[in-house]
């Protein structure tokens, strides 16, 4: 039976602004890529996060692909990566003919274990990807030493990082490459869309023509050059900048998105407390190191055999809730290619994660609601 839904996972946050940012664009004949905006969206956050350089890009996936070519991932290499995130974490180096070299999570929190990633470093290893799960910052301090005592890249998968901070300095400001997500599930979105953070100086010229199909068109357009031709491997990584006249609309209101957005994650974080008191379920752990950026809201199940009856709940209550991810480790992908390994923390997160509906315009009556349902179906 088709059960009717009264709060969805998900609603992007979308007003009349982005809409004439767009008509704006158009009509401005601004259309392509690399265009005003694209340089608008950039210039922010190149002035709010202190980020040297900034492109924009298609996806944070596009901006992981670029991350491979960038760190001169090839055949041979080993790449260290968490098992427990989205698939474009690893398929990007995976693309470039690398071997991903899966890592478990700390007990507590769903971010990588440095200590295990450690255990990991062979001779073969030249990178390691980290995702900072839910906006919750990695310990920064300990995969900056690493990377830096064994010479490895180190890139943030920042997808869910915006606007969240490890000892007070920005995520995405400690790998020598770093990538956000705009998808429609993030906070600030322009459907689907992301950014590659050049915090290397000496990558900064050649992530420009990456960029722009292997070309030096970048500067051609600042008149660095006279003509533009083929200097690289790469790809088309930028948006039009119709996509990103939307963004920057965006941008301009993160502020009042990023307000309402940790209302609604701290307001779910309070009334899931007594829960947490009783054993039933455990709340996300915030180190002191870190920030919330409410970019989406987790518990998990202590009885995790319980997990798909109670979203299954849920749903008859018009509650969409969720999990993610599918352990990459235990994906037909690897395990055709590769033998079965066990990541103990990351199989128990991905067993009994649940995640709730969130966006902005989450009223406090549907939280009280959502949160008063899985109290007592946990309760019964
Ligand atoms: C950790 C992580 N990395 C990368 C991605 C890919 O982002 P995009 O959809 O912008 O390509 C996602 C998607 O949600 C993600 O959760």
């Amino acid at each position: 039976m088709h059960e009717k839904v009264k709060v969805p996972f998900n609603k992007p946050y979308v007003g009349p602004s982005e809409v004439l940012a767009i008509l704006r664009a158009a009509l401005g004949g601004s259309l392509a890529g690399n265009g005003r905006y694209t340089r608008l969206c950039q210039q922010y956050f190149e002035e709010k996060f202190g980020f040297p350089k900034t492109l924009l890009t298609t996806s944070c996936t596009d901006a992981l692909e670029m991350s491979a070519l960038l760190a001169d991932i090839g055949p041979g290499d080993e790449v260290i990566v968490p098992s427990y995130t989205f698939v474009s974490t690893a398929n990007a180096f995976v693309l470039r003919g690398a071997r991903v070299i899966f890592a478990d999570t700390l007990p507590d929190i769903p971010n990588l274990d440095p200590a295990d990633v450690q255990r990991r470093i062979t001779p073969r290893t030249k990178a390691i990807v980290l995702v900072h799960y839910c906006g919750i910052a990695c310990p920064m301090d300990e995969f900056t030493q690493l990377a830096q005592k064994h010479n490895l890249v180190l890139i943030e998968d920042a997808a869910h990082a915006f606007d969240s901070y490890y000892k007070g300095k920005p995520l995405g400001s400690f790998g020598q490459l770093a990538t956000f997500s705009f998808h429609e599930t993030k906070n600030i979105i322009s459907g689907e869309g992301g950014l590659l953070v050049v915090n290397d100086p000496s990558k900064v010229k050649k992530a420009e023509m990456i960029w722009e199909k292997g070309t030096n068109r970048a500067a051609f357009q600042r008149g660095e050059t006279d003509t533009y031709t083929w200097m690289e491997e790469g790809s088309s990584y930028l948006p039009a900048d119709i996509l990103a006249a939307f963004l920057f609309a965006q941008l301009k209101k993160s502020a009042f998105i990023q307000k309402q957005r940790k209302n609604v994650w701290w307001s779910y974080y309070e009334k899931l407390k007594p829960l947490e008191e009783k054993g039933l379920i455990g709340l996300p752990q915030i180190p002191s190191y870190a920030t919330v950026n409410g970019n989406f809201f987790y518990f998990t199940l202590h009885e995790v055999s319980r997990r798909n009856e109670l979203l299954h709940q849920l749903k008859k209550a018009g509650i969409h809730a969720v999990f993610h991810y599918l352990p990459l480790h235990q994906s037909p992908y690897y395990l055709q290619r590769h033998a079965a390994e066990s990541l103990p923390h990351t199989e128990r997160f991905a067993a009994s994660i649940v995640r709730l509906p969130f966006y902005v315009g989450l009223k406090e009556k549907q939280i009280r609601y959502i949160c008063n349902t899985v109290k007592n179906l946990l309760q019964a």
